[in-house]
């Protein structure tokens, strides 16, 4: 898979995409993510790329015409399967999205600033708008990253046991059982005797009732779902 953005702080992404999961992706040759500073599609020598907001009110645009420009080269060398603008107001990440998104080849993902990008762009461009969470960063960068790491970690082969992206949270629309680690017994703190049951069957059972129960409890949601 390959990872496109366009960001006016491409410094921003450096970190989080380049150690742990991120980084065995991108060393298995599996995901590749190329970070494009927009201003190199700027409208002027001073690098402009945002503008006063028509009708008035406080804070910058992000322009058409350096977005239209970056999107028009790089569709030059890929067809992207999706543009994705991340943003307060578009549709809630969910698991089952990043599931979609994992199978894909090639992603644009657009990060905005200031009061966001000309709604022009949105609708002749931008094909899914994604929000990470109901309040509002300072820009779409830190909602790029986790996009491209909930993506990015269940591309298949990526982790090395297969089976544990499966029994993460949400992917049954169940949060995850309670998990233990040596030792079974730390001050007088025990773990669960049927752990150590060695009954692999009962054990399933009873991780699956302990998902249900912290479903209930802390996410009655997603049951409805
Ligand atoms: N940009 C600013 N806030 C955001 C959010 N919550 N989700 C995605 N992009 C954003």
């Amino acid at each position: 898979m390959h990872i496109h953005i366009l960001s006016i702080v491409p410094e921003l992404l450096d970190s989080p995409l380049n150690h742990s999961i991120m980084k065995r992706a991108k060393d298995k040759g599996l995901l590749t993510v190329t970070v494009h500073h927009l201003r190199k599609w700027a409208v002027n020598e001073y690098g402009q790329v945002d503008d006063y907001q028509y009708g008035g009110g406080a804070g910058m645009v992000m322009m058409c015409e350096p977005l239209e420009k970056a999107i028009n080269e790089l569709q030059q060398e890929r067809k992207f399967d999706e543009i994705i603008y991340l943003t307060p107001d578009g549709v809630t990440l969910k698991q089952q999205t990043a599931n979609r998104l994992s199978l894909k080849e090639n992603l644009l993902l657009i990060c905005g600033h200031y009061k966001g990008i000309d709604e022009r762009i949105r609708q002749h461009y931008v094909t899914m708008e994604i929000s990470i969470g109901d309040y509002v960063l300072s820009g779409g960068e830190l909602a790029a990253a986790v996009l491209v790491d909930a993506i990015g970690r269940i591309i298949p082969g990526v982790l090395n046991d297969e089976t544990s992206a499966l029994t993460d949270s949400f992917q049954d629309q169940l949060l995850a059982p309670p998990v233990y680690t040596r030792p079974a017994d730390y001050n007088g703190w025990k773990i669960p005797d049927i752990l150590l049951s060695g009954d692999l069957k009962k054990i399933e059972e009873w991780r699956h009732e302990q998902a249900l129960q912290r479903t209930k409890e802390r996410r009655p949601d997603l049951l409805d779902e």
